[in-house]
């Protein structure tokens, strides 16, 4: 099946690291599963992928261009890089909302930092917010909405403030949805606020089901 031949596709996956000091970081619990899946049937359908990775565990295919990223800048730098060439963009990763604002060389110390130091943070760049700026009209943005309350309304704020075509909206927590497993529940929304649920499945099944919408 290809449907893709021919597309470059950018796709970014898993979470981001924001250093503290040299040991320790702050990021969340996104193992990269659904973009790796995204990335994967792709592939398979002839694309041209691009997949701009934070760390996590997984492998993907050798036809796949694999760029790894550690930290929120690092994934806006290597996005902004290939976003020109870009047809399809899906922007799967979960990028930390915040960083240290002086991240500290070495390793921070008891007797230094104290009985309840305080380590301030500063926002990172919603990458999906600046690509939905500079993005023009024949290229397809997706995005992702992660909520644990008011999924859909949440979602078409997200799809509207961010300029995207479309968004994948999903539940965190639960044992068929988000962060981790094998599974998702996911709503897809377009930009004319065409809604669709979706049972939980696969991420590969979701991933199949997010293609074939944007083909549509
Ligand atoms: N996103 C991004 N850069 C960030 C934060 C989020 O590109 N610094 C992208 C995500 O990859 C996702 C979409 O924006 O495609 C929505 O992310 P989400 O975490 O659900 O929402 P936020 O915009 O971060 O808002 P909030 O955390 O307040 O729900």
């Amino acid at each position: 099946m290809n449907f893709f031949k021919g597309t470059k596709i950018l796709i970014t996956a898993g979470p981001t690291q924001e250093k503290i000091d040299d040991v320790r970081f702050i990021s969340n619990h996104s193992s990269g599963k659904m973009g790796f899946a995204i990335a994967e049937k792709a592939f398979e359908y002839g694309a041209e992928v691009i997949l701009v990775s934070g760390p996590v565990n997984l492998k993907c295919s050798s036809g796949i261009n694999r760029i790894n990223v550690v930290c929120a800048d690092d994934m806006y730098n290597a996005t902004m890089e290939y976003f020109g060439k870009t047809d399809i963009f899906i922007m799967s990763a979960a990028v930390a909302d915040y960083k240290p604002k002086n991240p500290v060389k070495g390793k921070i110390k008891k007797e230094t930092a104290g009985d309840s130091p305080i380590i301030e943070l500063e926002k990172t760049k919603d990458i999906l917010f600046e690509i939905g700026k500079i993005k023009n009209d024949r290229q397809f943005l997706v995005g992702f909405a992660l909520e644990s309350e008011n999924l859909i309304e949440n979602a078409i704020a997200k799809l509207q403030r961010k300029n995207c075509d479309l968004i994948i909206a999903n539940k965190s927590g639960g044992d068929r949805s988000g962060f981790g497993g094998d599974y998702n529940t996911i709503s897809i929304i377009s930009k004319n606020l065409d809604i669709t649920d979706y049972l939980p499945m696969s991420k590969s099944d979701c991933a199949e089901i997010i293609l074939k919408q944007i083909m549509s």
